[in-house]
């Protein structure tokens, strides 16, 4: 045998293994993604979420309190209202009282270290389920201008409450530079981080999260605003806009079915962090398949989001961020 064609003995020893990763899996490379919903004292199992939960503000500490012990350093907060009235244009959204921005202040106050993001869209908050506002003529078109400017108004209303980013997940043409401009006016330039949804493609992987948000468009589907999966030079360009508009991150989204594009995001904003997000049917699925048997959990865990991580990315928005805390110690 050649010489250079002897491989194994650069990663016989576990220690040896771990070095062949460009970058390590680290604690701060997750963020968690929590629902917070309006009745206060909720906890609330999620069936299509196998060990996820829709909060109450009241319950944040016995949720949160753990986890930051086990070192958790992010979440990202998405509103679950379940009580309020929805309008045409999401007026729920930044209730002063509602359980976003309360639980933003919460965890503030409890928790002074724990960097806190909140997912910026009306669809949890519109009588029609969509993501912006529709055209007045009734013509059933999303108007992109109105909806790019009430987003941004929502963004800032989550920065003036403490929150440390902002991420809009609406894929609205024109929201990151609205969203920016509204932080840079009110003079939050400089306290909040602007996180995008940047590839965010249309997927079949987004029903738990929907079941659980209560974010089902009531018609339609959501086709005219986020990305087909087949549009990798689409994604590209949302890439490139979204860095030209003042995007502090760049996100990707699902993750596994997506890692080319995760890739080509790392090489089009190589001076931004990348996040990208196992999103709710990604976890549903690896839970599932671990349930059949069709592997070990925590072994094809790993093997999910050091694929992300090999792709490019370097901040991962998953729900097995709590088992990540623990399995990162063992
Ligand atoms: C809403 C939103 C969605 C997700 C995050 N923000 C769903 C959607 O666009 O329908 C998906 C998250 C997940 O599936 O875990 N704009
Ligand atoms: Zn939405």
């Amino acid at each position: 045998m050649e010489i250079s064609s002897v491989l194994q003995g650069g990663y016989q020893h576990p220690l040896s293994r771990s070095w062949q990763a460009k970058r390590q899996l680290t604690k701060s490379m997750f963020m968690y993604p929590i629902f917070i919903t309006d009745d206060p004292e909720a906890s609330v199992e999620i069936s299509s979420l196998p060990g996820q939960r829709r909060w109450g503000v009241n319950k944040l500490e016995e949720f949160i309190g753990p986890l930051v012990k086990k070192g958790l350093q992010s979440v990202i907060l998405f509103g679950v209202p379940l009580t309020c009235i929805k309008d045409e244009r999401g007026t729920p959204a930044d209730d002063p009282e509602g359980p976003v921005i309360l639980a933003i202040k919460r965890l503030r106050t409890l928790y002074p270290s724990l960097y806190i993001a909140c997912d910026v869209c009306l669809c949890e908050y519109t009588s029609h389920g969509h993501c912006g506002v529709f055209h007045a003529d009734g013509s059933g078109v999303i108007d992109s201008t109105p909806s790019a400017a009430r987003i941004a108004e929502v963004a800032l209303s989550y920065a003036q409450a403490g929150a440390h980013c902002v991420a809009p997940s609406d894929m609205m043409d024109g929201r990151i530079k609205a969203i920016k401009r509204a932080l840079i006016d009110a003079g939050y330039g400089n306290r909040c981080t602007l996180m995008s949804y940047s590839a965010k493609f249309a997927s079949s992987l987004y029903g738990p999260f929907r079941d659980a948000a209560g974010s089902a468009p009531a018609f339609g589907d959501r086709k005219c605003y986020q990305l087909p999966p087949q549009a990798k030079g689409l994604a590209r360009r949302a890439i490139q806009r979204d860095v030209a508009e003042g995007a502090d991150i760049i996100m990707v989204k699902p993750a596994m079915p997506y890692l080319d594009v995760i890739q080509d995001a790392a090489q089009l904003a190589p001076d931004h962090p990348l996040a990208c997000y196992q999103v709710s049917g990604e976890y549903a699925m690896v839970v599932a398949g671990a349930r059949a048997g069709v592997y070990d959990l925590r072994t094809m865990a790993f093997e999910s989001v050091e694929s992300m991580v090999r792709a490019g990315c370097t901040l991962i928005l998953t729900y097995f961020t709590p088992q990540f805390l623990d399995w990162l110690d063992e």
